[in-house]
């Protein structure tokens, strides 16, 4: 079978062991593969070269995509199905394995209803995609996000400092509670909880009175304030529903600053939580998810995602995914915020 490999969306660390395992499980099947260059668009644009083994050397501890990433939607641009289909025949490719995040999967849902043989592998480092309790670039983003939550510690304290950490989590806060619980952060806002910044200061007064002198409040990107409480707050997004970064944790700073008269600073780890080099544990994840799909690919399988759940990895139907997002379960939503 000729099986055409795509990334789509951000990219995160842990994408290359992804395609490394696609290659070379691929070619001990017997298949060949090829990859598309930047996402989708490389599909419509018939981007598209050959994968060997000697390609997926020494790429396992790489950060980044080899394949390069877009931000793409062929089923949102016109004539962007047609195209697929297209290049799928021109090239002879039979089967595609799409690596990406909601949209990714998404689109791939959209063209598996066209007739082609697809198998997604879910990536985000916010965590969020149904169905799977991890993505691929999470666990590398939590330990990137807890060094941060650390080294702004012993800062924070030297200062007699409240520091905020904005870090990313457009829709679900898994990076914000994760890193915010092992960095010890005493407030950490989500998307899950809008939030009523008169508690907020309240709780921070409440500390720096019993005992202590600083603080830490990570806030994930995609955090708002509870409808009719004293904060208005509007998240602002650019073309594709990103978050304009650093947006929120600004306007937090303000208002603790102006409402406590603390001494408080912003940090905004932004995209150094994507880049880097893949933790184990997501080289691991990639490496399975890539046998996982090829495994699929050859019994027969099509519209299905890898994904984990427990120790096992499983296939989900990508119908079962549409339009849902995995929301911090509450009890871990609880620990961050109770250890003040
Ligand atoms: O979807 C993953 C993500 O990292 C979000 O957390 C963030 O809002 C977005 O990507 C940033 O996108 P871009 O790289 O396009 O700025």
């Amino acid at each position: 079978m000729r099986i055409g490999l795509l990334t789509g969306g951000g990219d995160v660390p842990g994408l290359n062991a992804a395609i490394r395992a696609v290659v070379k499980h691929g070619m001990s099947y017997g298949h060949t593969i090829v990859g598309f260059r930047n996402g989708w668009r490389g599909v419509v644009e018939g981007d598209v070269h050959d994968l060997t083994r000697s390609d997926v050397r020494n790429v396992l501890p790489l950060g980044g995509t080899m394949l390069g990433t877009a931000r793409f939607h062929p089923h949102r641009t016109e004539g962007g199905l047609e195209a697929v289909c297209s290049t799928l025949e021109a090239e002879k490719v039979e089967a595609l394995v799409c690596i990406g995040g909601d949209g990714t999967m998404h689109a791939a849902h959209k063209v598996a209803e066209t007739g082609v043989r697809i198998v997604g592998i879910p990536k985000t480092i916010d965590n969020d995609v149904w169905g799977t309790d991890r993505s691929i670039g999470f666990d590398t983003a939590v330990s990137v996000a807890t060094e941060a939550v650390d080294r702004i510690h012993t800062t924070a304290e030297s200062h007699n400092r409240v520091m905020i950490v904005e870090v990313m989590g457009r829709h679900a806060g898994w990076i914000a509670v994760t890193a915010g619980i092992a960095g010890g952060a005493e407030i950490v806002l989500t998307p899950e909880e809008p939030f009523d910044i008169e508690q907020v200061v309240k709780r921070l007064q409440h500390r720096h009175r019993a005992h202590a002198s600083f603080s830490i409040v990570v806030v994930a990107e995609g955090a708002v304030p509870a409808e009719g409480t004293a904060m208005e707050y509007t998240t602002q997004v650019g073309k594709f529903g990103e978050i304009i970064a650093g947006a929120i944790g600004e306007r937090v700073k303000r208002e603790i600053a102006e409402r406590t008269g603390f001494d408080t600073r912003v940090t905004v780890l932004g995209h150094v939580q994507r880049g880097g080099t893949p933790t184990a544990a997501d080289r691991i994840l990639g490496s399975r998810f890539g046998v996982a799909a090829v495994d699929a690919l050859s019994e027969g399988r099509s519209a299905v995602m890898t994904a984990v759940r427990g120790e096992e990895v499983v296939l989900v139907p990508m119908a079962e995914l549409a339009g849902k997002t995995k929301p911090v379960p509450p009890d871990l939503l609880r620990i961050a915020n109770v250890l003040v």
